[in-house]
């Protein structure tokens, strides 16, 4: 997947600019808060109809007007092209559109323009409680896999309503039904998220292997008590403690994705450095599993490319994007000479945007 040409009016301090992008490698640089990042992020409401940080739709409206516009024009590996609009007016709301027709749900849009982010705001999921990481393969196991997002969707509802029953005292068959729906679930969650992260994690240690230059082996070990015990019997196990905490103290909600290096936890004794090279082989893995997945492969925005790694390691970044597994790439950097250095000792070949006051030139 290829993104042709980008226009963008009124995107946070972008107002109208469009861009022209190189199908390999595209470099944009300038000083801080010049809006490179914003430029990755309105790349991002093209393939996901929503900003890359969590912030609404209205933040994106630059300051003193109505409305912003981004347009989007994709190339398939086949030449097809296709065109995304995504627009937002403060008072209409948000529309997004496929070669002219508006979609009727949003989400029908996900997974079509794939996109994978590296962002230094990434370092959540190391740093932060398990919920990050749940969430993190929560959303790339439902982009593999529908009937996963599924699951996910019972289970929460289930959850929920079994947590509602805890406070009122319910009757045995109120609370079986509920245990019922929830182990049902749960054993499609498991076994999906079992099979992904058996799926990622050499992926994970050869792309970390490569970025180290092998110095340190990283690992991921799923820690879920359902390993050991279905979620039926544990449901009646906890039982009592279920009620006295009047919450559901077992299940995949409460499952880890313990990330570690050279066999201790990442986010105790990894460097800084390491945390982040972690996280850029995880979106590695990530793309290479989507590309298998779509046989498509995903735009790969790399924010900030140097934050907390040093010039060898961003070279052997450099080096492995360069290669015919990875496609169109967006990278961002403060540092013209710095990057250009270590592109050009990488070998690669790129299309270089200078950004000043949300302006690009060339
Ligand atoms: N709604 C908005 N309207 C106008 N300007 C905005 C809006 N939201 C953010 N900005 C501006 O966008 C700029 C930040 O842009 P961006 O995050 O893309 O910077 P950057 O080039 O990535 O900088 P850095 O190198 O620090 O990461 C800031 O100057 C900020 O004031
Ligand atoms: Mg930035």
């Amino acid at each position: 997947m290829i993104l042709d040409t980008i226009s963008i009016l009124n995107f946070k301090n972008i107002r109208d600019q469009r861009l022209t992008l190189s199908e390999r490698i595209n470099c944009f640089v300038g000083d801080n808060g010049a809006g490179k990042t914003n430029i990755l992020d309105a790349v991002h409401y093209l393939s996901l109809a929503k900003s890359m940080h969590t912030i609404p739709d209205k933040q994106c409206v630059c300051h003193g007007e109505e409305s912003f516009l981004v347009d989007g024009v994709f190339r398939h590996d086949d030449n097809r092209q296709e065109q995304v609009v995504c627009s937002y007016t403060n008072r209409g709301g948000k529309t997004l559109k496929r070669n002219g027709k508006e979609y009727d749900k949003l989400s029908d849009h996900v997974g079509h323009f794939p996109i994978v982010v590296v962002s230094p705001a990434d370092s959540a999921l190391i740093s932060d409680s398990a919920e990050e990481r749940r969430r993190y393969f929560n959303r790339l196991i439902s982009q593999l896999d529908h009937a996963y997002m599924a699951a996910l969707i019972r289970y929460n509802i289930a959850l929920q309503e079994r947590n509602k029953l805890l406070k009122i005292n319910p009757s045995e068959e109120m609370l079986l039904i509920y245990d019922g729906m929830l182990s049902a679930a749960a054993d499609i969650i498991y076994r999906r998220r079992s099979e992904i992260i058996e799926q990622i994690r050499p992926l994970v240690a050869h792309y970390y292997a490569t970025l180290s230059e092998e110095r340190e082996e990283v690992d991921i070990e799923y820690r879920s008590e359902l390993l050991t015990t279905p979620l039926a019997e544990l449901l009646i196990a906890s039982r009592r403690r279920d009620f006295f905490n009047e919450h559901t103290t077992s299940g995949v909600h409460r499952d880890d994705m313990v990330l570690t290096i050279g066999g201790h936890q990442l986010r105790k004794f990894g460097s800084q450095g390491q945390q982040k090279s972690f996280l850029i082989a995880l979106k590695l893995a990530e793309y290479t599993l989507l590309t298998e997945h779509t046989k498509n492969k995903p735009i790969l925005l790399l924010d900030d490319l140097f934050d907390k790694l040093d010039m060898r390691r961003v070279a052997q970044l450099l080096r492995l994007v360069d290669g015919e597994k990875f496609g169109q790439i967006l990278i961002t950097d403060c540092n013209k000479h710095r990057l250009q250095r270590t592109l050009d000792e990488a070998g690669a070949e790129y299309r270089l945007f200078h950004i000043s006051n949300g302006c690009s030139t060339q």
